[in-house]
């Protein structure tokens, strides 16, 4: 086994380390737009010299109004897609299913933190920020792929916001404070629900062949196509937002490329790369692994 994973540890980890709503964001509380709220890695405003500091920071919040959005997007579909993984079995192993349901109570309340989040937004910045959606329509339309396609993506996008806290966030002191709690709460759990996401696509990939696994890994990157024309689509809203806010067009043709592609490594890109989802790739089948490797550096 490439892992020591298993159902009950991990449940003893999510209980240990779960948090209250209002330890992370009570509802009268506000957002300090005076700061960034993503870290530059991610956001990449730093890098337009086309837009004045002031400006970087008004596009480095709506990178953060993305961040949001697109979680509150994802959350919403890891919700049913855990739900359909427990229900046939539920009555076999009572560690599993109070782990599983334990992850999507926490991935609930993660939709009620992104929600509050979003509140704390719309109330301090200037302008409304459009996101791409609605959010049931992208999420019927990725859960309609294979399972195993479906979990893998799950499971890339869980281990990317460990990589977004610990390798961006945890020591950059010029952010936002309560952006940052966010971010390191999200990751708190988050980590406990990666190693349930490992099990699960074990689970699901047991069994198959090397060709059905293939079929899965196209249909991966089938949804990653989907969701990397999102952030196409993402980027340019972004753009309105950012030039209604400042009251002056910006050089689209410039900043709309750069910005998707800052999206795609935050979205897409950090995760391919995440070493414990190139092990887990790595034990379904060598050219899995070798496939995805291979696209990442565009999502880079
Ligand atoms: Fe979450
Ligand atoms: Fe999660």
């Amino acid at each position: 086994m490439y892992h020591d994973f298993n159902y009950e540890a991990t449940l003893a980890s999510s209980l240990r380390a779960q948090w209250r709503l209002d330890d992370v964001l009570r509802e009268d509380q506000n957002l300090d737009f005076s700061r960034n709220f993503m870290p530059e890695s991610l956001a990449r405003t730093a890098a337009l010299d086309t837009l004045n500091p002031f400006e970087q920071r008004i596009l480095n919040q709506i990178s953060a109004h993305q961040y949001l959005s697109i979680f509150g997007v994802v959350e919403e579909f890891i919700l049913p897609f855990l739900l359909d993984h427990a229900r046939p079995s539920f009555r076999e192993d009572d560690w599993r299913i109070r782990a599983i349901l334990n992850f999507a109570g926490e991935e609930a309340k993660h939709i009620h933190l992104f929600k509050r989040f979003h509140q704390a937004f719309v109330r301090g910045f200037p302008v409304e920020c459009q996101v791409i959606g609605p959010s049931e329509a992208i999420g019927a339309e990725i859960l309609k792929h294979d399972p195993l396609a479906v979990g893998l993506v799950i499971l890339m996008i869980e281990w990317m916001t460990q990589q977004h806290y610990l390798g961006s966030i945890r020591d950059d002191g010029d952010l936002d404070p309560l952006f940052k709690s966010l971010m390191k709460h999200h990751w708190m759990e988050e980590a406990q629900h990666a190693k349930l996401d490992t099990l699960i696509v074990d689970a699901l990939a047991e069994g198959r062949s090397e060709e059905q696994i293939d079929k899965a890994i196209d249909e991966f990157f089938e949804i990653g196509a989907f969701l990397d024309n999102g952030l196409q689509v993402q980027a340019g809203l972004n753009l309105d937002a950012l030039e209604k806010a400042i009251g002056r067009p910006v050089d689209r043709d410039a900043i709309l490329p750069q910005q998707h592609q800052a999206a795609r490594w935050t979205y897409i890109g950090s995760g391919m790369v995440h070493e414990r989802f190139k092990t887990t790739l790595e034990s379904l089948s060598p050219n899995a692994a070798k496939r995805i490797a291979e696209a990442a550096p565009v999502f880079a």
